[in-house]
């Protein structure tokens, strides 16, 4: 389906565009690109195609969601974020979020990601249960992913976004991080994924279901050998993420 992007006005690009130089300069400072980016997946990847509700407009940030288990911590970005948010109330916190996301790979070294404005918010919150289970496998990420109206493809380069972070103990209940090098966006998580479990890192079951599975695997061994297809795989994928529901004809 095309897409129709919105006209936003002069002042809104330009505040867009401002916000944006402050989140390079805040995220980079604050170590904070891991945690952001799973704010941003969280906060789209509630879509669902079919009866168009949930997705990434910034409904996130209200207790309701904050509450549902799958997004223990994510109340640390919304209040990390929350000060740069003030200084631009023109913007709407759906286009923030999503804006906050595409940087936290931007300034840790992994693609550039197109970006459009005029996300607006609703009010709305998602009901819980539609964000992934790490100890789940490929049957469910196929669910919840295709929920989102996102293909196998889109699966895999898209949980390559764990080459950023780490989990913690206290809110997911795994500790440790993907990769040697979890502040940076390369291909990494891939390369690990295929070389097995590794003293100090982690793969949560959902990682591991991406190898045995004969659509996934291809995909996973080809990031790992090329960074260029990961990041142009990438960044069409995080691009669509980041439009779930969004800018319809
Ligand atoms: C494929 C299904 C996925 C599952 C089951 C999953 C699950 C998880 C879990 C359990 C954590 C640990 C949270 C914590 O303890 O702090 C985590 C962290 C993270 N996830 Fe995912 N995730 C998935 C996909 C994604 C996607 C698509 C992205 C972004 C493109 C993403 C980005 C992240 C990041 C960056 C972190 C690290 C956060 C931090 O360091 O604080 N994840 N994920």
């Amino acid at each position: 389906m095309g897409k129709c992007y919105p006209n936003v006005s002069e002042e809104y690009r330009k505040a867009a565009e401002k916000c944006k130089r402050k989140l390079r300069g805040f995220i980079a400072e604050k170590h904070c690109a891991p945690l952001i980016l799973r704010l941003a997946f969280h906060s789209a990847g509630t879509y669902d195609v079919e009866t168009k509700t949930g997705g990434p407009f910034g409904t996130i940030r209200h207790p309701a969601e904050l509450a549902h288990g799958a997004n223990n911590g994510i109340e640390i970005g919304v209040g990390l974020l929350e000060p740069i948010k003030e200084q631009f109330p023109i913007l709407s916190y759906a286009d923030f979020y999503q804006l906050a996301g595409v940087v936290s790979v931007e300034v840790t070294g992994g693609p550039e990601i197109p970006f459009h404005l005029g996300r607006p918010d609703k009010t709305e919150t998602p009901p819980e249960g539609r964000l992934p289970d790490g100890r789940k496998g490929a049957e469910h990420l196929r669910e919840v992913f295709g929920r989102m109206g996102l293909n196998d493809k889109d699966i895999v380069v898209l949980s390559g976004g764990h080459t950023l972070g780490r989990a913690h103990r206290e809110r997911s209940g795994v500790e440790g991080p993907w990769t040697t090098n979890p502040l940076i966006f390369d291909n990494f998580y891939f390369k690990e994924l295929l070389d097995g479990e590794d003293e100090g890192l982690i793969q949560l079951s959902s990682d591991k279901a991406l190898l045995p599975d004969p659509v996934f695997r291809p995909l996973v061994e080809k990031y790992a050998a090329d960074e260029d297809a990961f990041f142009a795989d990438y960044a069409e994928s995080h691009l669509k993420l980041s439009e779930l529901g969004c800018f319809e004809c």
